[in-house]
């Protein structure tokens, strides 16, 4: 475990010694100042260490300052941070149970050494509980995503059980290209049923064998589903078995590997597509650049009303979209942590389209 430590002036003393505390436990430690007990400014220490934690460059941290209160401002104003203000080991201990807090905020002039080192410990021992307090922190996550409570009802969690379930083995590395292909177009089907929820449905008559039933069918909505290649061909297949008069497009784009910015190469499009609503499907939504583009692509060729359909979205990906294309709902089954220094979602599932196709 690795541990990023900051503090200020104040709790400079106290972080020396939590430091020495902690190499005595055998957990490595990264620290980000201050320095000295001279004066220095907790957003100045705080922030660096909230972004090495929200970006893995460190496991979790620990922030000092006098009454703790600067250091939490600043580091729960980084997405991805949750940090707890804590001045007792039970309270420790549920910061971790319920709120998978990840960064320790100590008081040093409210808080004494001994309470401070103990505090520490039981944090660091203790597990996210999971279950309910998932779904809350799942929650927070969400809510990080966006600027305005609009936003927030644009972004839709699909955790029925049964898409989780799929979604852990898709996860698993251990997991084979066939039962990944598998298990994506499965996801992918369940996915439609939510997508469509929406659908208008008109009234019909049906003669049953017994008499006549008031009924409604859809009222002959165009839909087009829209993959991202290479990935979202492994979710056409799926979303088909649901809506098996949709006409289908495609548009090539990939990552330049170090810009990370989407270069297109393909574009093959129902010719009615700005009269259809469509489904923008690609597994990953990462930096949310691919996925900006793409909808940019559908928007000048007259599409108004896109959807967009991903497997696991970084929080970095979804405030992209949102922030260039406001009106888009995005469907996801899991929102992870953040993204890696080579644009990879942390936790993830690695590469799609080489699980897919088993290219690497
Ligand atoms: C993957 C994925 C998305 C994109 C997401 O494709 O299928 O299209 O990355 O990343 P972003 O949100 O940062 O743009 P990739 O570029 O690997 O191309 P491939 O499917 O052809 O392998
Ligand atoms: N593309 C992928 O396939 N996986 C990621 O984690 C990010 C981009």
């Amino acid at each position: 475990m690795k541990i990023g430590i900051g503090s200020d002036h104040a709790g400079f003393e106290m972080k020396e010694s939590l430091k020495a505390y902690l190499g005595s436990l055998g957990i490595e430690v990264l620290d980000f100042g201050a320095e000295s007990a001279e004066a220095a400014d907790y957003p100045d220490i705080g922030y660096p260490v909230a972004k090495a934690v929200a970006g893995s460059k460190v496991d979790m941290g620990v922030l000092i300052c006098g009454s703790g209160i600067g250091m939490s401002i600043v580091a729960n104003k980084v997405p991805g941070v949750r940090a707890a203000l804590v001045g007792n080991p039970e309270v420790a201990r549920l910061s971790r149970e319920h709120n998978n807090a990840n960064i320790l905020v100590l008081g040093a002039r409210v808080t004494s050494l001994d309470d401070a080192k103990t505090i520490t410990k039981v944090f660091l021992e203790t597990g996210f509980a999971g279950g309910r307090h998932k779904r809350r922190v799942d929650k927070i996550v969400m809510g990080e995503t966006r600027k305005e409570e609009a936003c927030m009802s644009k972004v839709h969690l699909i955790d029925h059980p049964l898409i989780q379930h799929k979604l852990s083995l898709v996860r698993d590395k251990n997991t084979g290209s066939k039962d990944f292909r598998d298990l994506v177009a499965e996801i992918s089907t369940l996915m439609a049923y939510e997508v469509t929820r929406d659908l208008p449905l008109e009234k019909i008559q049906v003669e049953t064998p017994i008499g006549t039933a008031d009924a409604q069918v859809i009222s002959g909505k165009k839909v087009g589903i829209i993959a991202v290649l290479r990935a979202g061909l492994g979710m056409i297949e799926g979303m088909l078995r649901l809506i098996p008069t949709a006409k289908v497009g495609h548009i090539g784009i990939y990552r330049d590997p170090d810009t990370l910015q989407p270069i297109d190469y393909y574009c093959k499009l129902p010719p009615d597509v700005g009269e259809r609503d469509l489904i923008l499907v690609d597994p990953m939504l990462a930096t949310g650049g691919s996925a900006t583009s793409a909808i940019r692509f559908l928007k000048d060729r007259g599409a108004t009303n896109i959807k967009l359909v991903v497997l696991v979205a970084a929080p970095e990906g979804i405030k992209m979209v949102q922030d260039n294309h406001p009106d888009v709902d995005i469907y996801t089954a899991a929102i992870d942590k953040c993204l890696n220094s080579h644009g990879y979602i942390v936790p993830g599932l690695g590469d799609a389209g080489d699980r897919l196709f088993g290219t690497k």
